[in-house]
């Protein structure tokens, strides 16, 4: 890392699996989007990047170290076959790391389905985790969680932490209120899907809260509590109209408006979407992936918030992050019978996870309540025992 001269100390954020599709474009958005809070706040940003591929991430690293944004690179891999190991490059990818993204892992083929994932990303999530419970300092790290399926790996994750804690049961309460799965894809879907469905305009938002899990029925998108927001800025006040596409009335006012309700057989059909757009991506790469850009995306959109509270260019992240929600999320139906969901979270650097908005899950309508609801209990909770178990088989 190079020489800083400043008085605040560099902050650092990890990529692990930073050599494969959604690693190298969520590296390009981290180079590019924090440069502003950096640039702001007058402290440096350091980005490292960790692939077990060592070509694909020297690559993507030295590639990205060309950019000229104040935001610096640097690369870790295993030495080649035969070369002498003489550093561990995952503790010097994660020494110092106060912010540790993870895209590592297998993505899914045709016909496979995320739980297929499971077992060889279980296992990489496990040794990733011992890394960050041996070099980074788990009372202040962050954890974003990419590697499908999320419904079971952040069990996997928030366990293996959790294991690494021994008898600190002070240090053992943190990692639920600091490690997250990311499902902000399926949000980015949603508001997509909807403002295509309307035919929005272009200078409008369709924002649709979707909370649950990150796989099929899992998904809840709840377009009951969907709104179209003007552009910030743009003065685009744009008045009622009726969409021709969906049958749907608009009334965009200045600032969010609440929608009326959608046509039955429109929602049903946007929420399908949603919960199965994945497969969309996998059909269309035909057997070379699933969806990278898109979600380098969403990621990048949570991951630089964090990097910005702690920059100190923001008080706290308020986001949709999937989570073992005991204590902080008061339903005792998620509680209960779960354990782990996604939900609205209000996160500062100083508590984690401090604050959960259960609003949105008291206000679902009956559809959302009586169809999705149940469906998306049953199999999450299948996911969510599914990692338990994996995690304590592997103690
Ligand atoms: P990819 O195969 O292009 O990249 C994965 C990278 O992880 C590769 O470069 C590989 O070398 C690396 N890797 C494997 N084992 C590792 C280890 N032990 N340590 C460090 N790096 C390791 O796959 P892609 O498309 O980037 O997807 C990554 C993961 O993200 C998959 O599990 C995929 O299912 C998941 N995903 C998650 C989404 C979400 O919304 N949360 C959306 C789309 C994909």
């Amino acid at each position: 890392m190079p020489h800083h001269t400043g008085a605040q100390p560099a902050v650092k954020v990890a990529v692990l699996g930073a050599g494969g599709g959604i690693g190298q474009t969520l590296s390009l958005l981290l180079k590019t989007g924090l440069a502003p809070a950096s640039v702001a706040q007058q402290r440096r940003v350091h980005i490292a990047l960790y692939d077990v591929n060592r070509d694909a991430v020297a690559g993507a690293a030295t590639d990205l170290s060309h950019i000229d944004t104040p935001v610096s690179v640097s690369w870790h891999a295993p030495e080649p076959a035969g070369a002498d190991a003489l550093a561990d490059p995952l503790q010097a990818c994660l020494a110092g790391a106060q912010l540790v993204v993870i895209p590592a892992g297998v993505p899914r083929k045709p016909g496979m389905t995320r739980d297929d994932l499971f077992n060889i990303n279980a296992q990489i999530v496990r040794t990733l985790a011992g890394g960050i419970a041996r070099h980074c300092d788990l009372a202040h790290v962050f954890v974003l969680l990419i590697s499908n399926p999320v419904n079971s790996l952040v069990p996997v994750l928030v366990e293996t932490l959790t294991q690494h804690c021994g008898a600190d049961a002070a240090l053992a309460a943190q990692i639920p209120r600091r490690a997250f799965g990311l499902t902000q894809l399926d949000a980015v879907r949603a508001s997509s899907f909807l403002h295509q469905a309307l035919d929005c305009e272009p200078s409008e938002t369709a924002v649709v809260p979707v909370v649950g899990g990150h796989s099929g029925n899992t998904i809840l998108p709840l377009f009951s509590q969907a709104r179209i927001e003007p552009a910030r800025g743009s003065g685009a006040a744009a008045e009622s109209r009726t969409s021709t596409k969906a049958g749907a009335k608009i009334g965009a006012k200045s600032g969010a408006t609440a929608m009326p309700a959608l046509d039955p057989d429109v929602r049903q059909r946007l929420v399908h979407r949603v919960q199965f757009g994945g497969d969309e991506v996998v059909r269309a790469k035909n057997g070379a992936g699933s969806a990278t850009l898109s979600m380098a995306y969403a990621g990048a959109q949570v991951a630089c918030k964090f990097a910005e509270m702690l920059l100190g260019a923001r008080g706290e992240v308020r986001d949709t992050l999937y989570a073992k929600v005991d204590g902080h999320v008061p339903l005792d139906a998620i509680t209960e019978h779960v354990g782990y969901f996604s939900v609205p979270l209000t996160v500062t650097a100083a508590q984690g996870a401090a604050h959960a908005d259960t609003h949105v899950l008291e206000q679902m309508d009956a559809y959302e309540r009586e169809q999705l609801w149940p469906a998306c209990l049953a199999e999450l909770r299948e996911s969510v025992d599914r990692g338990l178990e994996w995690a304590h088989a592997h103690r």
